[in-house]
């Protein structure tokens, strides 16, 4: 499926994923540097770039989007974000160097996950975050079709597997879930 910016910023959306307020949950502040895989048009991204005068990376490979987040960072003045183009599991992003790590609407999509999650402890710092936001396992109009949702449990499932350890866990609303893992030490 091809997403525009007017399917991912919708006001019922933004509602409901409040991003400010949401890294702010997750612990993400100042000086720290993020990475969020499958930025779409950057809901999540530009406010991180607002928070932190670190390194913001937005990886997509939606042609249309990155355009889109490009001509947004530059009316913002935004020097610190880092626009990339990714199409696999391998981030263009350095080894231990993130503090946060998300994905929102993205992980029930990608085919080879265990690899992605592997990746994305690789850029991690030893006391990073890996910040998972789905969709609720049931069937609504917004969102995949059911089969391809992942319960709370799926997730952990994968992501513990991986060497991670569940954090924080809030039910974001009628469509959302969001999970907070970090590395296990
Ligand atoms: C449902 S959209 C969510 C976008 C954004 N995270 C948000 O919540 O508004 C999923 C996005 O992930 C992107 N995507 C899917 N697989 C990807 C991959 N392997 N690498 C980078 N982006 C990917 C898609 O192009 C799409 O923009």
């Amino acid at each position: 499926m091809k997403f525009t910016v007017d399917m991912l910023e919708t006001e019922a959306r933004m509602a409901e994923l409040i991003p400010t307020e949401t890294l702010k949950y997750v612990g993400f502040e100042d000086g720290m540097i993020f990475c969020d895989i499958g930025a779409g048009s950057g809901i999540f991204s530009f406010p991180a770039a607002e928070i932190s005068s670190n390194t913001v990376y937005a990886l997509e490979l939606n042609d249309d989007l990155i355009g889109f987040m490009d001509k947004k960072k530059s009316e913002l003045g935004l020097d610190h974000m880092q626009i990339k183009k990714v199409n696999s599991e391998n981030l263009p992003v350095n080894d231990d160097s993130c503090d946060v790590v998300m994905m929102t609407a993205v992980l029930h999509g990608i085919k080879r996950k265990v690899d992605l999650i592997k990746e994305i402890k690789r850029v991690l710092r030893s006391q990073g975050k890996l910040v998972i936001v789905e969709f609720h396992k049931k069937d609504q109009v917004a969102g995949p079709p059911l089969e391809y949702r992942m319960s709370p449990l799926e997730v952990k499932d994968i992501i513990e597997k991986c060497d991670f350890e569940l954090e924080k866990e809030r039910v974001l609303g009628e469509n959302n879930y969001l999970l907070s893992f970090k590395v296990k030490s």
